[in-house]
């Protein structure tokens, strides 16, 4: 049976994805650590949309977590058709102030875990040759960020792995895609444990979501959710990155001084 398999699915980006995928009446396989959030959201969206809708609760930061996901959709005989390897959270403040083991966590769950799911499910696509796979990167993959130092640093690589991976696979007919939003509207900043940044072009996942599925329609390597923040992230590439990272570091500054 074809699916469509979401990790992060539980909350925020990943839930809109399986929203609205499973109302293009599509199947779903939802993947996160919650597992009552997401047997509730399979329930609602079988029923809602006559869709199979399946989940499967797993730590996406543990090491054999990506093969258990893989063995398991072979388990269950399911082909997925589009990957959304939408799991990922974030840190901020001086990184020498930052938990080691949760920076180390969020390196195994933002980049390791999205290469592991990549790699796996990739392989059957090729074969077929057909499927997608959107990673979810950020603007804050663009450009390094003081104070996000490591978080930032993940979503580079989750947007240059991304691009590379892009024009690798067209001539297989599989579309790889990045998606980056910016600051958007979820549980992101209170999972992270900080206070989200002042920005006046906040987005509704639904609208990050609506970006990704109609850039990946057009065959796009990545696309960036919102005009201002794609401004913002060509604007950047026009300056040194050592004046970027100064910019970036004095907003930072400000903003846990509470000067906004
Ligand atoms: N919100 C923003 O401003 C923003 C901007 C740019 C990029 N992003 C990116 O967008 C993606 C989705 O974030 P969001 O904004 O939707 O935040 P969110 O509401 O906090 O959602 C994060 C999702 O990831 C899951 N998750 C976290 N740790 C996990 C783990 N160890 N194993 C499996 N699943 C895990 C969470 O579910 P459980 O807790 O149930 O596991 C949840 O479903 C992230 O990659 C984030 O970096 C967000």
């Amino acid at each position: 049976m074809k699916t469509n398999l979401i990790t992060g699915a539980s909350s925020g980006i990943g839930e809109v994805f399986a929203r609205k995928i499973a109302a293009q009446n599509e199947n779903v396989l939802l993947v996160a650590r919650s597992e009552d959030k997401l047997k509730r959201l399979c329930e609602e969206l079988s029923e809602r949309h006559n869709v199979d809708a399946q989940y499967i609760a797993a730590d996406l930061s543990e090491r054999n977590a990506g093969a258990r996901v893989f063995d398991e959709t072979v388990r269950r005989k399911l082909d997925v058709e589009m990957l959304v390897n939408n799991a990922g959270f974030g840190s901020m403040g001086d990184f020498l102030e930052q938990d080691l083991e949760r920076e180390l966590n969020m390196i195994d769950l933002n980049v390791r875990a999205l290469v592991d799911l990549t790699y796996r499910f990739l392989a059957p696509m090729r074969e077929r040759k057909s499927g997608a796979i959107i990673n979810v990167a950020s603007t804050a993959g663009f450009q390094p960020v003081p104070f996000m130092a490591t978080y930032a640093a993940t979503k580079a690589f989750v947007l240059n792995f991304s691009i590379a991976l892009w024009e690798e696979n067209r001539q297989h007919n599989v579309h790889v895609m990045a998606l980056c939003p910016g600051v958007t509207d979820t549980n992101f900043f209170e999972a992270a444990q900080i206070d989200r940044p002042p920005s006046r072009a906040v987005q509704t996942p639904e609208a990050v979501v609506e970006t990704a599925l109609s850039a990946l329609k057009r065959g796009r390597s990545h696309v960036v959710s919102g005009w201002p923040n794609f401004l913002m992230v060509e604007a950047e590439r026009l300056v040194p990155r050592s004046i970027v990272a100064r910019a970036a570091g004095a907003m930072m500054r400000k903003n846990k001084n509470g000067d906004k």
